[in-house]
């Protein structure tokens, strides 16, 4: 009995290695290392560069390692990227993900949990996003993703086959244990950035728009620890295993932070009062998304232990200068 983790050695996907290998759980990493690092995946963990698209690849680890869930994190993920390259995400977002569910049902898999993002809403209005709100993307990245929402709930009503969809918000910081981070190389999310600029190897930082319509005319954005995160995919793992429905959950802690609140905090964290420019908005950003996390609390008993945003930044930072002084 073994869980395949697509994406293993990338960020998130990193850690939810380490809290599998923390319940004893036995773990086969399936990452072509496009953005991942093979040094991220920690033994006892089982790695296999390849590609989560490959059918005969999948269908020959499920038998050989004996898989009994899948837990799929390999995707691309930048929205600005997704916009100037459609047909990347669709290709690897959606259509790579129907070959990954098809080796699944083929292989007998039946407990299925799905990466999804918070980017299916698109721009709500709402202050606290709840999963039943209608769906509008407004980027190719959530369409790519919410297209495999889709093809997980045919396939649910067709095969004998359960998932649960986790609707990340935006996933920050670091293992407290510093076991693993964020390495990803040409980063763009805020508070990689921020922390890169307070280090000195960025000049400095830029904020994308200060004409939203919220508190401060910048963004608001729901940080969620990486831990936290990969402990809400292992309560999905259990309420699969005992029998859970299919099941779509925000996972965020339901609290927005502006960008400028964040770079406060990474300032006054680092104690580096690093250069910011304002700049235009970015395309593809929704002014506001905070969760309503409702759900994942009741239906999967969602305990989070990580939310304090100067926490998930000091391990942001720790994670960073490791990177930066080489020690990884
Ligand atoms: N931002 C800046 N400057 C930067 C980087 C980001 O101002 O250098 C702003 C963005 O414009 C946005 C906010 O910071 O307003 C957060 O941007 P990120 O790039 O960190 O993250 P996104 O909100 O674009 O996207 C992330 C994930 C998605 C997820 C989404 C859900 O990448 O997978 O959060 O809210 F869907």
């Amino acid at each position: 009995m073994a869980v395949l983790v697509t994406g293993g050695a990338g960020y998130i996907g990193s850690h939810m290695v380490l809290a599998l290998l923390d319940a004893g759980e036995t773990v086969v990493v399936l990452d072509n290392l496009s953005t991942g690092f093979r040094s991220a995946v920690l033994a006892p963990a089982t790695f296999i560069q390849g590609d989560f698209g490959d059918e005969t690849l999948v269908r020959t680890i499920i038998e050989q390692h004996g898989i009994t869930a899948i837990a799929h994190f390999a995707a691309k993920i930048v929205v600005p990227e997704s916009i100037a390259d459609p047909l990347g995400y669709y290709l690897n977002n959606t259509a790579k993900a129907r070959n990954l569910i098809a080796s699944a049902v083929a292989g007998g898999i039946k407990h299925f949990i799905f990466s999804s993002t918070a980017a299916v809403y698109g721009e709500t209005g709402a202050t606290a996003v709840g999963e039943d709100t209608p769906l509008a993307p407004v980027s190719p990245y959530g369409r790519s993703k919410l297209m495999v929402e889709w093809i997980l709930a045919d396939t649910a009503k067709a095969h004998d086959f359960r998932f649960v969809a986790l609707r990340y918000f935006n996933v920050a910081g670091a293992d407290p244990a510093g076991r693993s981070g964020q390495s990803t190389r040409d980063a763009t999310h805020l508070i990689k950035v921020a922390v890169q600029a307070a280090l000195g190897r960025r000049p400095g930082l830029s904020i994308f728009g200060t004409d939203y319509d919220t508190p401060d005319g910048t963004c608001l954005r729901d940080y969620i620890q990486v831990s936290d995160l990969a402990d809400a995919h292992m309560d999905a793992l259990r309420y699969l295993r005992d029998g859970g429905d299919n099941l779509t959950c925000n996972c965020g802690y339901g609290r927005g932070y502006s960008v400028r609140a964040v770079v406060d905090v990474v300032k006054a964290v680092s104690g580096v009062d690093f250069p910011v420019t304002v700049m235009g908005r970015r395309p593809g950003d929704p002014a506001a998304i905070v969760a309503d996390n409702t759900r994942v609390k009741a239906a999967l008993g969602w305990t989070p232990r990580h939310d304090d945003i100067a926490a998930i930044v000091t391990q942001a930072l720790d994670w960073e200068r490791r990177l930066h002084n080489r020690e990884l």
